[in-house]
């Protein structure tokens, strides 16, 4: 260390510990050409820096010499610029390395390059292929920032861009024969509108499905059990119905196989149609389980159809200035049950369904029948009003005609 460096030190005391006072590395570098004040200026806002780490962590070397030679020579440690092969262990120095980072967050975990090693990019790198993904290409290089950052190329919404650097890009993905659309499709799904156009981050993106690191999330052992981290009553439906063990035997998935798994839709009772259904796709016209979907069909579009119906009569009932807070209740608990149809469509049997559906069809037809009577009542009021109205006119006019009856035979 200089006695300049010292002193600096003597009067920058709130300086963090980890990063040098004069740090040659930065003073040099700011001297070379663009690409080196690219790297400067990004590095500003990356989290190492913020948390004190420079250069030379990293990169290690001497940070307190001036000279080129002895700053980035090998007997200081200098490791210069990673090979995306050698990147993982460069990033583990400190990330697979608990007692280092626990100076810094005790919480932050310290798994990501094992993880990493046991999903597709992992075992293809290992395998000597450099064209995957490594830390760098998801986390840059030197804008690295937390994923709770919106300008984080990890931040949830950025993660389809993210990932769609390479599997967007349709000669890269070519030469390993995997579509190219995953983005594309994903942005149109309901996932994707949910996030991306809602702001809704209870959505799945491209990690919640794939993992951070790992080949799947934890607490799922397969990606054919991803689907029931969030929607748990459809999985539990389908393990208990009657398709679940001859599925697992032929590795189907057990919802992607019928919504798909990168461009799904809003699902309608039309994918219960008996002509050109979802089912059709494995059961024949007029059998046992075309039937079972034909009547699974017939309920939903029952209750759906008097949910509306419910509904046109409680408007027409409120336009009339008519209090319908009672229909309103009934309304609103048949829609619970209407939503609980769909998902008992999971079970394959038509009496799971209608189990799930009669009781918000006899809420809807009494919220109907209420609101209709209200209406007619309402009507009937009118023409009363209408009738004694009349009366009472017929009854003034007759009034004023004896009157000019009495005057002219008076005068
Ligand atoms: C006196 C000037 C000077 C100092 C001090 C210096 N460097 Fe460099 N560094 C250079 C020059 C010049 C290059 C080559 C630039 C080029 O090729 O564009 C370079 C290249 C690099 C590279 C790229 C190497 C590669 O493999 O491509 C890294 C990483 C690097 N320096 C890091 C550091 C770190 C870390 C320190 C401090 C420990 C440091 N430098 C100190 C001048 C310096
Ligand atoms: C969090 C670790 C980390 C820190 C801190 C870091 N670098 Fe790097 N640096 C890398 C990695 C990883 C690469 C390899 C880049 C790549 O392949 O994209 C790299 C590459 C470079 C290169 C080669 C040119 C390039 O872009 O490939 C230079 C020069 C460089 N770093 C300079 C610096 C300087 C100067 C600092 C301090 C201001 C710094 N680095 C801080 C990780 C780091
Ligand atoms: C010298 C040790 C060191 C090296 C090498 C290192 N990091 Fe870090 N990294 C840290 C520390 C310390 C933090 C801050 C932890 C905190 O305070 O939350 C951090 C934070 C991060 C974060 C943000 C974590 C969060 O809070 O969400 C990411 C992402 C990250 N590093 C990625 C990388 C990548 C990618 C590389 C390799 C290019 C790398 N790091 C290399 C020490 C290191
Ligand atoms: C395919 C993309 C991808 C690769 C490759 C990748 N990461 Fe990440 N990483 C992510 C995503 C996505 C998140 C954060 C997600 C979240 O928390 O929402 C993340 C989070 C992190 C965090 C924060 C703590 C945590 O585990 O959530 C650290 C640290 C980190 N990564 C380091 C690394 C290191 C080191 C490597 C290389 C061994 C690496 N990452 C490789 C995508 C990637
Ligand atoms: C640097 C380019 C790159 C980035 C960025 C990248 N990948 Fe990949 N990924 C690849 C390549 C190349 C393969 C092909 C490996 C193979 O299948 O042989 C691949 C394979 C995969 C596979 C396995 C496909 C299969 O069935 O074989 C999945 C899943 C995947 N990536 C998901 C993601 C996700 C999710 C992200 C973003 C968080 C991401 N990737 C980011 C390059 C990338
Ligand atoms: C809702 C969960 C989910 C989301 C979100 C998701 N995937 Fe997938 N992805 C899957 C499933 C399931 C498969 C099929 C896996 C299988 O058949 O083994 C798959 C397959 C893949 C494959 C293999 C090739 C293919 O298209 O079948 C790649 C690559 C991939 N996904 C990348 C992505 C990327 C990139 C994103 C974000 C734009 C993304 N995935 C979003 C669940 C998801
Ligand atoms: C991280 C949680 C999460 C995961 C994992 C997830 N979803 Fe979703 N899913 C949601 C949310 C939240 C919505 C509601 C989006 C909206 O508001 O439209 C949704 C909506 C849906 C819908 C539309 C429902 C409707 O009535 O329009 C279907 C179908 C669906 N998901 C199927 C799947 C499948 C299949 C998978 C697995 C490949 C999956 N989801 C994985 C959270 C998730
Ligand atoms: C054999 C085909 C099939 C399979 C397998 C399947 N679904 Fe469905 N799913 C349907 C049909 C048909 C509907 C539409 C019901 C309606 O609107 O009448 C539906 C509706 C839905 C809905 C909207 C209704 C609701 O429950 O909110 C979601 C979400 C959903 N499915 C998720 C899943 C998930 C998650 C899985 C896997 C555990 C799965 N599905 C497996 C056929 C299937
Ligand atoms: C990907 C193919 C596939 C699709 C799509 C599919 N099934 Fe199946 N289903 C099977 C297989 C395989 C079996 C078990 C073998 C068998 O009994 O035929 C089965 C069995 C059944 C059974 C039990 C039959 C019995 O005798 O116990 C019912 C009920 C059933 N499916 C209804 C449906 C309905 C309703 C749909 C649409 C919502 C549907 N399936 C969609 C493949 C499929």
């Amino acid at each position: 260390m200089t006695i300049l460096s010292v002193l600096f030190a003597a009067f920058l005391p709130f300086q963090c510990h980890a990063a040098p006072v004069k740090d040659q590395c930065v003073i040099c570098h700011a001297t070379l050409g663009d690409s080196h004040q690219a790297i400067l200026k990004s590095f500003s806002r990356d989290i190492h820096r913020e948390v004190g780490l420079s250069c030379s962590s990293c990169h290690g070397g001497d940070s307190s010499s001036d000279d080129a030679g002895q700053a980035m020579g090998a007997e200081a440690g200098f490791v210069g610029a990673p090979t995306r092969a050698e990147t993982p262990k460069f990033c583990g120095k400190c990330h697979s390395d608990p007692s280092a980072m626990k100076k810094y967050n005790p919480s932050l975990s310290v798994d990501q390059e094992v993880k990493y090693f046991t999903s597709v990019h992992g075992k293809k790198l290992q395998a000597g292929d450099s064209k995957v993904a490594v830390c760098t290409s998801c986390h840059t290089s030197h804008s690295i920032r937390p994923a709770k950052d919106p300008s984080s190329t990890v931040y949830s919404k950025n993660i389809p861009q993210t990932c769609g650097k390479c599997h967007s890009d349709a000669k890269l993905m070519g030469s390993y024969k995997l579509p190219a659309d995953q983005v594309a499709k994903y942005t149109g799904s309901v996932h994707g509108k949910a996030l991306l156009e809602r702001g809704d981050t209870a959505a799945p993106v491209c990690n919640t499905c794939h993992g951070n690191h790992g080949a799947v999330p934890p607490g799922v052992e397969n990606i054919g059990h991803v689907c029931g981290m969030c929607h748990a009553h459809n999985e539990e439906f389908f393990k208990a119905g009657p398709m679940a063990k001859a599925w697992e035997k032929r590795k189907f998935h057990i919802c992607s196989t019928c919504h798909n798994h990168h461009d799904i839709q809003h699902p309608t009772p039309a994918l219960l149609s008996s002509d050109n259904g979802v089912c059709r796709k494995c059961h024949l016209a007029g059998s046992a389980q075309s039937k079972a979907a034909g009547a699974m069909k017939a309920k939903v579009d029952e209750i759906e159809g008097s949910y509306k119906a419910a509904e046109k009569s409680i408007l027409t009932a409120e336009e009339k200035g008519l209090d319908m807070a009672e229909a309103r209740d009934l309304w609103d608990s048949a829609r619970m049950s209407l939503f609980q149809a769909k998902t008992a469509v999971h079970a394959f049997r038509p009496e799971k369904v209608a189990e799930a559906a009669d009781p918000g069809i006899e809420a809807t037809a009494k919220a109907r029948k209420s609101a209709d009577e209200a209406v007619h009542e309402f009507g009937q009021r009118r023409v009363g009003l209408g009738i004694a109205s009349l009366f009472l006119t017929l009854l003034a006019l007759g009034l004023y005609l004896k009157v000019r009856d009495l005057e002219s035979g008076q005068g």
